[in-house]
């Protein structure tokens, strides 16, 4: 199969089922192999029960389209089945209402468009700003630069979390919206929820907690008796809470759930009109069609998996994630950015000047892994699946044998990135 090529053209005849198919996995022969647990980043997995559950869901309603639900009740359902059992994650009460989107920055993205209408209709507020800390995702400056909102963003505290005080000073009469993280990804701890949303709700302010990464795993460890502290939607003052199930729910892509205290909260989400020849055209987020694959899988799984199905497999990746964390703060060339709070972890050279980092995930990438590279300051970033924790022995030995190299080598590994275009 043709790479890179913009000259690639359409076969004059089609081809056959098989020789397609081929062609597909040959083209993935240099992806990660996230299915062999390779990846510590960017894909999740817990193993190929799971992950077969999940395909064979996606696969039955992958066509299907939740853009109109009178057509497709199943998805409907499905849909609402989902928020259901994810708002018990997400502490949701009698009054909580949300929806299911395609992913964290979908969500996020709601989570600024409802706030901008909702301070725009009822407060009269025409240039919005949201306060941050500059540990919270990329998504909400995409959010704002796609919804005109101004973004503010404040240092973190040396701890990594954000600084409640900071952002106290940061608010003024347009500010429509706080955000906290459990956890925020770059250090993977988990920020004060209950500061930032009283501070909120004492300048009448919505609070978005950001539990995509953290809303099914802090759930769990909780349950296992590690301490978290209140992050969810049972804290006063959280009007909203995001949870991406295509991360530690080990659904398909394209499943998070955007849950919001109640449903006047949630109706400055959707869209609606009927301004054009077509009839009236509805929809909760960003999409329009709207694959019914995502949907059917995270029902899917988490049927299968049920309760005791997660807390298992937190369990795994909390292991794992200790073992690793112990590892890396013992190193005497790497330091460890913060313990990790729940299943994400970052690492940085002990001595900047002999030993480069992104170095070390050049070799470990030849060895097949797959780690984040991040900045400032510069970084590796490890988010820690179930399926790791029967290789995180293997990993932990090629982590060694990279360093080795690296600092034989005295190279520089280049910077990556997050996300590309
Ligand atoms: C804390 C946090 N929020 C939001 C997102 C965005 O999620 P997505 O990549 O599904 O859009 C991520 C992704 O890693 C994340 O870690």
């Amino acid at each position: 199969m043709a790479q890179n090529s913009s000259s690639h053209q359409l076969p004059a005849q089609g081809m056959n089922f098989e020789q397609v198919i081929q062609a597909l996995d040959a083209s993935a022969s240099d992806d990660v192999q996230w299915r062999n647990g390779k990846a510590f980043s960017l894909a999740y997995n817990a193993g190929p029960e799971v992950l077969a559950v999940a395909d064979e869901a996606y696969k039955r309603f992958a066509g299907s389209n939740a853009l109109n639900t009178h057509a497709f009740p199943s998805l409907r359902n499905m849909q609402a089945e989902v928020l259901d059992m994810a708002g018990k994650w997400l502490g949701s009460t009698s009054e909580s209402a949300g929806y299911f989107t395609s992913g964290g920055t979908e969500s996020i993205l709601m989570a600024v468009k409802a706030a901008r209408d909702q301070y725009r209709r009822e407060s009269s507020i025409l240039h919005p700003n949201i306060v941050l800390a500059t540990s919270a995702h990329a998504a909400f400056d995409k959010a704002c630069a796609y919804f005109d909102v101004e973004v503010r963003r404040v240092a973190v505290q040396p701890d990594w979390r954000a600084d409640v005080l900071a952002m106290s000073g940061a608010i003024d009469a347009n500010t429509v919206l706080l955000v906290g993280s459990a956890p925020q990804y770059p250090q993977g701890v988990i920020d004060d929820i209950s500061g930032i949303a009283s501070l909120a709700k004492s300048r009448n302010i919505n609070c978005h907690v950001d539990a995509c990464m953290g809303g099914v795993s802090l759930a769990y460890l909780a349950k296992l008796g590690h301490q978290i502290p209140p992050w969810n939607l049972q804290v006063d003052g959280v009007t909203s809470i995001s949870v991406d199930l295509h991360k530690f729910g080990y659904t398909s892509k394209g499943a998070s759930v955007i849950m919001y205290a109640n449903k006047r909260l949630r109706s400055y989400q959707g869209f609606v009109t009927d301004a054009w020849l077509g009839g009236t055209y509805a929809s909760s987020g960003m999409l329009g069609t709207k694959s019914g694959g995502p949907i059917a899988a995270a029902w899917a799984v988490m049927h299968f998996l049920g309760d005791d199905g997660y807390l298992r497999l937190t369990q795994s990746a909390r292991a794992a994630t200790e073992i690793l964390a112990k590892h890396i703060d013992n190193h005497a060339e790497l330091s460890l950015l913060a313990f990790p709070d729940a299943l994400l972890l970052s690492f940085t050279a002990h001595d900047p000047s002999r030993l480069n980092i992104f170095a070390v995930a050049n070799e470990m990438w030849k060895r097949g892994w797959y780690i984040d590279r991040q900045q400032p300051p510069q970084s590796l970033h490890c988010t820690v699946n179930a399926i790791h924790e029967s290789n995180i022995e293997e990993m932990i030995n090629d982590l060694d044998a990279s360093i080795l190299i690296a600092l034989a080598s005295g190279q520089s590994g280049d910077a990556g990135a997050y996300g590309t275009l």
